[in-house]
C-alpha cells in the first residue's frame, strides 16, 4: 500500500484539481493508496472530507475513507513525529508539497529529520512533488534546489509543469515525429514562423497576493510557455527514456539569447477595467501601484541551424477575450505561379495544435471554391480531440499523479531545464520597457500586434484573431 502526503490539502490546487484527479485514479482502479491531508487549521477527518467533497463529483463514499487529516504547522517537530507513526505501516510514500515556496525546505527537512522521507529507503520508494513556483529567480531556484537535492536524489524529486500532463502536450512529440510530412517540413528552410499562445479571459480573481509578487513572465513563460517551446523546437531524442528528451529540451533553451536589441522583442501589458474584471491593482491583494506584467508578448529567435531566421512569437496574459493555448505553425509560401487570384498571393500552409480548450490539431490548405476557377482559397482540416475521443480525457493532473506513483519523470521537469528557463526569464525581466495599459476583454496593448506588423506578419494563424 502507499500512503500519498497532501502538504497544503485545505488549498485551492489540492481541492480543484489534486482531489478530483485522485477519486478519477481511484474510480479506475489505479489507486491503492491512502491520502494523509496536512493543513494548519484545525480540523478533522469528517470536516476535511466535507469541505473536500464538493469538489468531486461521482460516487465519493467509497473514496472519502481514504482520506485522513493530519493537523500542521510547519515547524513544529512534535506534529511530524505524530505523522511518522500514520505513515510508518506504508513503505511507498509520496508526498505532494502544495504550499508556497518558501514552506518546501522545511517541510522537506522536517520529513528527512523524522526519517519519514528519506534518500534511499530501504524498502519501497519515497518520491516528492514540488508544485511551481520553482524558486523566484534564478537564484532563489538554485538555493531551493540545492537544499532538495542534499536529501533527495533528482530520481525522487518531481517538479510540476501541469502543462506536460496536457494531452496535446504529449501529443506534439507524436505528431511530429511519427508523421514524415511534418518532420520533414520542421525547419528553417519550410517554417515562416511558429506561434505559442496561452491566453486567459479572467483576471488573477483570488490570487492577487501571489500573482502580485510574481507576474506572467514567472507565472506563465518561465514554465508552460518555455516547455511548449522547448517541445516545438527540440531535436529529436534518442529514445522516450525521460532523460533522452530532457536532454533535448535543455539543448534548444539554451539555444535562446537574449541581447540589448530586447527591448524591441518584448511587450508587456497590464490590464485596466473591462466588462467584469477590475482595474488589475484594484484587484484584492494586490498593491495598489503595482508594476506587476500580466501580459507579455516576445519574439525569440533559436540560434541553432534548425531553426536559423524562425521568429518564435509567444504571448500570455489575463483578462483577453478568451482562454485557449495553441501552438501555430506556419509553413513558408512559395512565390505564386498558379491559382494565384485578384492578390497574386496564396496563404501559407498552417498547422494549429490546440492544447486546449477543444484540443485537437487543424491544418489549412489551399483548394478552389466552387464555381471559381482562377484562385485557390484556404480551407482547415480539423481533428477534434473530443469527437473521436469523447469528452474523457484524463485532467493533466491526473495523469502528472498517476506518473508519480509509477515512477515516471518523463512529463516533470529537470533541474537544469528549470535553471535554463530561469536564466532567460531573468535576462527578460532585466530588459526595460514600458508596462502597457490594456482594456480587459481585449487581445492585449496593441504593440503586441505591432510586434508582428513590423516582421510582417500577423497573429492571424491565432483563432481568438480570427474570431
Ligand atoms: C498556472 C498559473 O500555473 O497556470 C495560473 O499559476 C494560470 O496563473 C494557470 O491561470 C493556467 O493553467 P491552465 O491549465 O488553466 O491553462
Amino acid at each position: 500500500m502507499t500512503t500519498i502526503v497532501i502538504f497544503g490539502a485545505t488549498g485551492d490546487l489540492t481541492k480543484r484539481k489534486l482531489i478530483p484527479a485522485l477519486f478519477n485514479l481511484h474510480k479506475q482502479g489505479k489507486l491503492n493508496a491512502k491520502i494523509i491531508a496536512i493543513g494548519r487549521k484545525p480540523l478533522n477527518d469528517e470536516s476535511i472530507r466535507s469541505e473536500l467533497k464538493q469538489f468531486v463529483k461521482g460516487d465519493w463514499n467509497t473514496f472519502k475513507n481514504l482520506i485522513t487529516y493530519h493537523q500542521l504547522e510547519f515547524h513544529d517537530s512534535e506534529a511530524y513525529d505524530a505523522l511518522k507513526k500514520k505513515v510508518a505501516s506504508d513503505q511507498n510514500r509520496l508526498f505532494y508539497l502544495a504550499t508556497a515556496p518558501e514552506s518546501f525546505p522545511i517541510i522537506i527537512k522536517q520529513l528527512n529529520r523524522t526519517g519519514i522521507a528519506v534518500k534511499n529507503p530501504k524498502k519501497g520508494w519515497h518520491r516528492v512533488v514540488f508544485e511551481k513556483p520553482f524558486g523566484h529567480d534564478l537564484k532563489s531556484a538554485k538555493q531551493l534546489n540545492k537544499e532538495i537535492t542534499t536529501i533527495f536524489n533528482e530520481r525522487q524529486i518531481y517538479r510540476i509543469d501541469h502543462y506536460l500532463g496536457k494531452e496535446f502536450v504529449q501529443n506534439i512529440l507524436v505528431l511530429r515525429f511519427t508523421n514524415p510530412i511534418f518532420e520533414r517540413l520542421w525547419d528553417a528552410d519550410h517554417i515562416d514562423n511558429v506561434q505559442i499562445i496561452s491566453v486567459e479571459s479572467d483576471g488573477v480573481l483570488e490570487r492577487g497576493g501571489y500573482y502580485d509578487k510574481s507576474g506572467a513572465l514567472r507565472d506563465m513563460v518561465q514554465n508552460h510557455l518555455l516547455q511548449l517551446l522547448s517541445l516545438t523546437a527540440m531535436e529529436i531524442p534518442k529514445s522516450l527514456d525521460a532523460d533522452d528528451i530532457r536532454d533535448q529540451k535543455v539543448k534548444a533553451l539554451k539555444t535562446i539569447k537574449i541581447n540589448a536589441d530586447w527591448k524591441n522583442n518584448l511587450v508587456l501589458g497590464q490590464y485596466i477595467a473591462g466588462g467584469k474584471v477590475p482595474d488589475y491593482h484594484k484587484e484584492k491583494d494586490v498593491s495598489q501601484a503595482s508594476t506587476t506584467e500580466t501580459f507579455v508578448a516576445m519574439k525569440i529567435m533559436l540560434n541553432n541551424k534548425r531553426w536559423k531566421g524562425v521568429p518564435f512569437y509567444v504571448r500570455t496574459g489575463k483578462a483577453l477575450t478568451h482562454k485557449y493555448a495553441e501552438i501555430v505553425i506556419t509553413f513558408k509560401q512559395l512565390p505564386c505561379r498558379l491559382f494565384c487570384g485578384p492578390t497574386g498571393k496564396l496563404t501559407a500552409n498552417s498547422l494549429v495544435i490546440r492544447i486546449q480548450p477543444d484540443e485537437g490539431v487543424e491544418l489549412q490548405f489551399n483548394l478552389k471554391e466552387p464555381e471559381q476557377d482562377a484562385a485557390a482559397v484556404p480551407y482547415t482540416m480539423d481533428f477534434s480531440h473530443e469527437a473521436e475521443f469523447g469528452a474523457n480525457t484524463p485532467e493533466a493532473y491526473e495523469r502528472l499523479l498517476h506518473d508519480v506513483l509509477r515512477g515516471d519523470q518523463t512529463l516533470f521537469t529537470r533541474w537544469d531545464e528549470v535553471e535554463h528557463a530561469w536564466k532567460i526569464v531573468d535576462k527578460l525581466r532585466s530588459v526595460k520597457v514600458p508596462l502597457r495599459p490594456y482594456k480587459a476583454g481585449t487581445h492585449g496593448p496593441a504593440a503586441a500586434l505591432d510586434l508582428l506588423k513590423r516582421d510582417s506578419r500577423d497573429w492571424s494563424g491565432n483563432r481568438a484573431l480570427r474570431r
